[in-house]
């Protein structure tokens, strides 16, 4: 998808289709839609629409128009956006997706949208309609063979005449940097476990870093088990399939010495719970099972491309996690690369097992603050559903730098708790941990095994289980990888710029 910028007011637009955003300053009784500019035209060709009721600015509503009276383009699409007072680039995102979702469908190959009045700032609103777009291009629907081309092919952004180009020209860039970053882990995501093995994971990891200069090294069996990754490794052990350690890093000119930052993901490319198999109904799911993996190759992919002047290593530990005869069974003690041992009471708490070792190397990497993404437990879904991804956070001043980047990114996280009485859940007789803590607080006694490896290095733990894939469509993205986590991990890599 091409993307353009130009500075013209609506009516002299010549687009296919010209997309402008409404909103609601009415009551709950009464709505009041309005236009998220002011713009003589475009109120003029929108009157009749809002007169007829047709019109409410009700959130993602879409209303096309053919022949628009006054403007030069063919047609007018009109986008809710919702209550006035909500507008925020959040909303942004998912009016510039819903329009693009409205017209793919429609063979509509172009389109400009309108660039909204925001209280953020113009640049702010380029940026989130460019990530918007981006995100509803993608479909997943990859291997069927009777796969239309929806995809559109140029967006334009019109800001009024007379804007400054060149600040809107450079966020217009970011915009795109990171979505298609975005989409660049939802590929992966949505890949199945036969089309991307741990070694096609790490290979598709090393691809990307060769084509934006990042350096990247992958290990493999022998070095995992060399290194004493014994927590990694006994996931892995149970597997035809070799493990590979991801290790990409972005260590531009000119960045102090510190902070390091140290993002670890979770590549399970497969997660069948090993000898404690899951059920069948639903395990295909379990394919999405690296999405925290695949939101730090998203992410460094953006940064290395967005040049931030901080360090930066990026860490996935890939692996499947079988059932065979040489998996490890529960009751099995295994040495982390920390040395902390650890009882195995349920093979299917393997996440928190690979994480234990990549956060603890990251740590002798050099890494000043770590971040990990996982889909880590069942329990966090239960909690938060499908609306919000979980956040641990073991640093307050860490929690700050990842709420800005909240701030900016768009996406929901909430912070769930850390104390000391989950850690007594998962104290062993025989060890110095279990990987399980009993029923109750699943997503908390996960987090603070991890925080037993990163010790009082400033931490963050995002839980994406929930989030990482999404079961139904939604007015402005489809079904499937959602690419949760990249943005957020960009935005918390450039606040410590
Ligand atoms: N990958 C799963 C967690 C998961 C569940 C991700 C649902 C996405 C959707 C993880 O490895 C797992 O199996 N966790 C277990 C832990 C339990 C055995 C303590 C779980 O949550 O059931
Ligand atoms: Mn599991
Ligand atoms: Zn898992």
């Amino acid at each position: 998808m091409d993307t353009r910028l130009i500075a013209q007011n609506p009516a002299e637009v010549e687009t296919d289709c010209l997309v402008a955003f409404a909103l609601d300053h009415g009551t709950k009784e009464k709505s009041e839609p309005r236009l998220t500019v002011k713009d003589a035209a475009l109120e003029k060709a929108v009157a009749d629409l809002v007169a007829s009721g047709e019109v409410t600015g009700k959130a993602y509503e879409t209303v096309l128009l053919h022949r628009p009276q006054g403007l030069k383009a063919k047609r007018l699409l009109v986008v809710g956006a919702g209550k006035g007072k909500t507008f925020s680039h959040a909303e942004v995102r998912r009016a510039a997706g819903s329009a693009l979702r409205c017209l793919k469908p429609k063979m509509i190959k172009s389109c400009a949208i309108v660039l909204p009045e925001l209280a953020t700032g113009a640049e702010d609103a380029v940026r989130s309609i460019i990530e918007g777009a981006l995100v509803a291009d993608f479909d997943p629907d990859t291997y069927r063979s009777d796969r239309k081309d929806y995809s559109m092919k140029e967006i334009t952004v019109a800001a009024p005449a007379g804007s400054d180009q060149g600040k809107l020209q450079q966020a217009l860039t970011q915009g795109r940097i990171i979505g298609e970053s975005q989409n660049f882990t939802r590929e992966l995501v949505n890949e199945p476990s036969n089309k991307l093995t741990p070694t096609m994971l790490a290979d598709r990891a090393k691809k990307m870093c060769d084509s934006v200069g990042l350096k990247c090294e992958l290990m493999g069996p022998a070095k995992i088990r060399e290194m004493k990754m014994g927590a990694f490794w006994s996931v892995a052990q149970g597997s035809e399939e070799e493990p590979r350690l991801i290790v990409m890093r972005y260590e531009p000119e000119g960045a102090p010495e510190k902070p390091v930052l140290g993002l670890v993901g979770k590549g399970v490319t497969f997660d069948t719970g090993g000898i404690s198999i899951k059920p069948a109904d639903g395990m295909e799911k379990m394919k999405y099972d690296m999405a925290g993996g695949a939101a730090m190759i998203g992410a460094m992919r953006a940064i290395a491309m967005l040049k931030p002047k901080v360090k930066v290593i990026g860490i996935v530990c890939a692996t499947e996690n079988m059932p065979s005869g040489t998996a490890q069974k529960p009751g099995d003690v295994q040495i982390a690369m920390s040395g902390k041992s650890i009882e195995i009471i349920n093979t299917d708490a393997e996440g928190r097992l690979v994480l234990a070792d990549g956060l603890f190397y990251a740590r002798t990497l050099g890494c000043t603050h770590l971040i990990d993404a996982a889909t880590l437990t069942g329990a966090c879904v239960v909690a938060l559903g499908h609306a919000n991804a979980g956040v641990f956070a073991n640093d307050e001043d860490a929690y700050q730098h990842f709420t800005r980047a909240l701030q900016r990114s768009g996406e929901k996280f909430w912070r769930l708790p850390l104390d000391q009485e989950y850690l007594d859940q998962i104290r062993s007789n025989i060890a110095d941990l279990m990987n399980t803590g009993g029923r109750y607080g699943g997503a908390s006694t996960a987090a603070v095994f991890l925080k037993e490896f990163v010790e009082d290095t400033p931490w963050l733990h995002l839980d994406i289980a929930g989030t990482a894939w999404m079961d139904e469509n939604k007015s402005w993205i489809a079904k499937g990888p959602s690419g949760i986590a990249v943005r957020s991990l960009v935005e918390f890599v450039r606040s410590f710029e």
